[in-house]
């Protein structure tokens, strides 16, 4: 008899966004005449950009001639889209980064899941808790996590850095050295960020530990304050010790087209062996290139008038995370991100649970949010709600919440 992985088993109950899913069918089906809002999922609702379009619809032009037919692209992704990343989301923000080092992808989701294989199986990673679920189960499924508390809601193996209120979203660099640190900023779910100093810290500390870092940057298109970097390579030596992940996904609303790219520096080494080198032959080996139609969209992402058309998507759901903020700390709620983040995360009232905010929310406003007890026991007592809607919608949500 053939064995599976055992450490699928390890893994606790299902994913967040599906017990959401499904108990918002089940009060669905009992109210059916509810109009249930949903804030709760980082799913994008506006329509993808005129420049976008476009650029989709010439390239699958290109497709249907002899002459202009494109086969399997390089599994690296084609010249024009990473020579477009390097120069707009790298050079321009002066990030010494050139187009060999950026391997573009099918999205951040995928990429976060998939660079745990370049680190040895006994690697020890730590995370900000609460954190983006991705990273720790994918350690999970690998092996590294070691055994999960059901009272801490806590794996053995894995550092937990506490990201609250109490420390300003800021956590305290961990006590016991990781090999592995994972960081999203500006950060899902607290849609809070470090500042520049505050990220050299970071990279300082890898760099003079062994540790590498995984930054995970999806976000990035959402920063509005200056002294919030855009990227790790901002930082002194974020070379030497750091991964960037980026998406597609939230500044162009690519979540279901599929794009992103990470960025592995040359200078990358573990001793001699250069992890660059290492992504290349596990991209080569895996993947087989993201589609030629989708990267000609993504290349469109860095024209004139593309950058225009998303600066503009970029500020409609930032409206809307001020219209939430400001309606949440109105109906006198402690609320935090939806500066530099779509995310606007919240102090759970009356001390209620995460899971009994989610109830009440959707039984008397029928509004979905996200309980932040999904996202690390850090997030228990806080609720998290995205900007992603649309603006009426999020009006009349608003509207529901302070009349309650
Ligand atoms: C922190 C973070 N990383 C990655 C992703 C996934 O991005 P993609 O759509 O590119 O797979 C998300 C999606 O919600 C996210 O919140």
């Amino acid at each position: 008899m053939y064995k599976i992985n055992e450490n699928f088993q390890k893994l606790p109950g299902s994913y967040l966004f599906s017990t959401i899913g499904k108990k918002v069918a089940a009060y669905q089906q009992a109210n059916p005449d509810k109009e249930i809002i949903r804030l709760g999922i980082g799913d994008v609702t506006q329509p993808l950009a005129p420049a976008i379009i476009e650029a989709l619809h010439k390239a699958v032009d290109e497709m249907g001639n002899a002459a202009t037919f494109r086969g399997y692209a390089p599994d690296l992704g084609y010249e024009f889209l990473r020579s477009a990343i390097a120069n707009t989301d790298y050079k321009a923000r002066g990030c010494d980064i050139s187009a060999d080092e950026i391997f573009v992808s099918d999205g951040a989701k995928s990429d976060s899941a998939n660079i745990q294989e370049l680190f040895a199986a006994d690697s020890r990673i730590a995370v900000t808790d609460p954190v983006y679920p991705v990273y720790v189960d994918s350690n999970v499924m690998a092996g590294r996590t070691g055994e999960y508390d059901p009272k801490t809601e806590m794996w053995s193996n894995v550092i937990y850095m506490p990201s609250t209120a109490e420390n300003g979203f800021v956590p305290e660099l961990p006590k016991e050295v990781p090999d592995m640190i994972y960081l999203c900023l500006p950060n899902n779910p607290t849609g809070t960020t470090l500042t520049k100093d505050e990220l050299q810290v970071w990279v300082d500390y890898a760099n003079k530990n062994g540790s590498v870092i995984i930054f995970d940057a999806a976000y990035e298109a959402y920063i509005s304050e200056a002294d919030v970097p855009h990227s790790i390579y901002e930082c002194e030596g974020a070379k030497t010790c750091a991964i960037e992940l980026r998406s597609f996904s939230k500044n162009a609303g690519f979540t279901g087209v599929r794009l992103g790219f990470t960025v592995v520096p040359k200078e990358l080494k573990c001793g001699d062996v250069s992890l660059n080198a290492m992504w290349a032959r596990r991209h080569g080996t895996k993947f087989n290139g993201a589609p030629y139609i989708v990267q000609r969209a993504g290349e469109a992402v860095y024209s004139e008038a593309g950058k225009a058309q998303l600066k503009d998507q970029v500020a409609y759901y930032m409206n809307n995370a001020k219209v939430i903020k400001d309606g949440l700390a109105e109906a006198g709620y402690t609320v935090y991100g939806g500066v530099n983040a779509p995310y606007i995360w919240l102090k759970t009232p009356e001390n209620m649970n995460s899971w009994e905010f989610f109830d009440f929310l959707l039984e008397n406003a029928n509004v979905v949010g996200t309980p932040g007890s999904g996202f690390g026991p850090s997030g228990e007592g806080y609720f998290r709600l995205t900007a992603f809607g649309n603006y009426e919608n999020t009006v009349k949500a608003l509207e529901r919440i302070k009349a309650l």
